[in-house]
């Protein structure tokens, strides 16, 4: 046993480079995913709400933008769209479609900045008129269905350029139904990052905002897990993994550190986080009112799904961090 005075915790804190030389956790620019959020129109950048500081983009614009990001060194972006009221409906036809805004997005992206990892969000919920992530029969959201249709969103979003498919909707079976798909269109090399524990979450607000994609009616529990639930992360891990997820992801990711870490000691694939919207919010609304420090708290935060086991983190301050990291 290690005794004081012997033993000093302090020794090795007491100066800036002892703490650089033993720090077990450090940021960079390669852990992060950038999240966009793409409009139609042309000459767009409008900020979302509750979500200060963060814009919705036209395709013109976002090209900038992507460019700006690969030259700060960042690698990857999670791509969402927003979709017009009258493209919604039940089975999300306009998910499918070669020209819609998404295929197009990832088009675009791949020819203006190639080496750039693009990721697209797989579900229905932008694409619903129920604004839910799967089909709705008699109020209900039905699992097999919507998992077929969810295998030919993610096949149209690989035959547009995509790196990575990322199936957000929490149907049972899909990162199977969007293996076989992808497998049988010869698309071998497209990844799919599974968000593998993903909770029914009040702290998705902004992002609804941010998409105009609210339930239309009830909620989602019927799909996302259970807050109060730990052990069942194992569970749906265990299916992504067999199914053929390459990366399994842990949502939200501030309140759920547990999970991260669970996942980390009880999995071999790497690990992602998404620091979702309602933290994003709060953060921005306390350091408007002045009551904590914009860039010391972000850091912490981001530290902490590193030391909990994230590889990558996909949050709405990479650029933010990545300025600051590049100091
Ligand atoms: C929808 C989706 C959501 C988020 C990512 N994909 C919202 C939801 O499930 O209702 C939330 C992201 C965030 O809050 O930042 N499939």
């Amino acid at each position: 046993m290690m005794k004081f005075p012997e033993f000093r915790n302090r020794r090795l804190r007491s100066s800036a480079a002892l703490r650089a030389l033993v720090a077990e956790n450090y940021l960079s620019p390669n852990d992060f995913i950038v999240p966009l959020f793409v409009v139609e129109g042309q000459h767009i950048k409008e900020e979302i709400p509750s979500m200060p500081n963060y814009y919705r983009f036209s395709l013109d614009l976002l090209e900038l933008e992507v460019k700006r990001l690969w030259d700060k060194g960042l690698k990857a972006v999670l791509l969402f769209v927003k979709v017009p009221d009258d493209r919604k409906d039940n089975r999300g036809t306009e998910a499918l479609n070669p020209d819609g805004l998404m295929q197009r997005s990832i088009q675009m992206i791949k020819a203006a900045v190639p080496e750039m990892v693009v990721m697209t969000d797989v579900a229905l919920d932008p694409y619903s008129s129920f604004g839910h992530d799967g089909i709705v029969e008699m109020n209900r959201i039905v699992n097999d269905p919507t998992v077929e249709v969810l295998a030919q969103m993610a096949l149209s979003h690989a035959q547009a350029g995509a790196d990575i498919v990322a199936p957000s909707d929490m149907m049972d079976g899909r990162v199977r139904g969007i293996r076989q798909v992808l497998e049988q269109n010869q698309f071998h090399d497209t990844a799919i990052l599974s968000y593998t524990a993903k909770y029914a979450s009040a702290f998705y607000g902004p992002f609804r905002d941010a998409l105009d994609s609210a339930p239309g009616f009830g909620d989602k529990k019927t799909y996302q897990m259970d807050p109060a639930n730990q052990r069942e992360a194992l569970l749906e891990a265990q299916t992504d993994i067999e199914e053929g997820a390459d990366i399994l992801m842990v949502k939200p990711g501030a309140a759920y550190l547990d999970i991260l870490s669970l996942l980390h000691q009880n999995t071999q694939l790497p690990l992602a986080v998404y620091q979702v919207s309602g933290t994003y919010a709060m953060l921005q609304a306390a350091v408007e009112k002045g009551w904590l420090d914009y860039n010391s708290v972000m850091i912490e935060q981001l530290l902490a799904f590193k030391r909990a086991g994230a590889q990558l983190i996909a949050t709405y301050h990479a650029e933010n961090a990545a300025d600051l990291l590049n100091q």
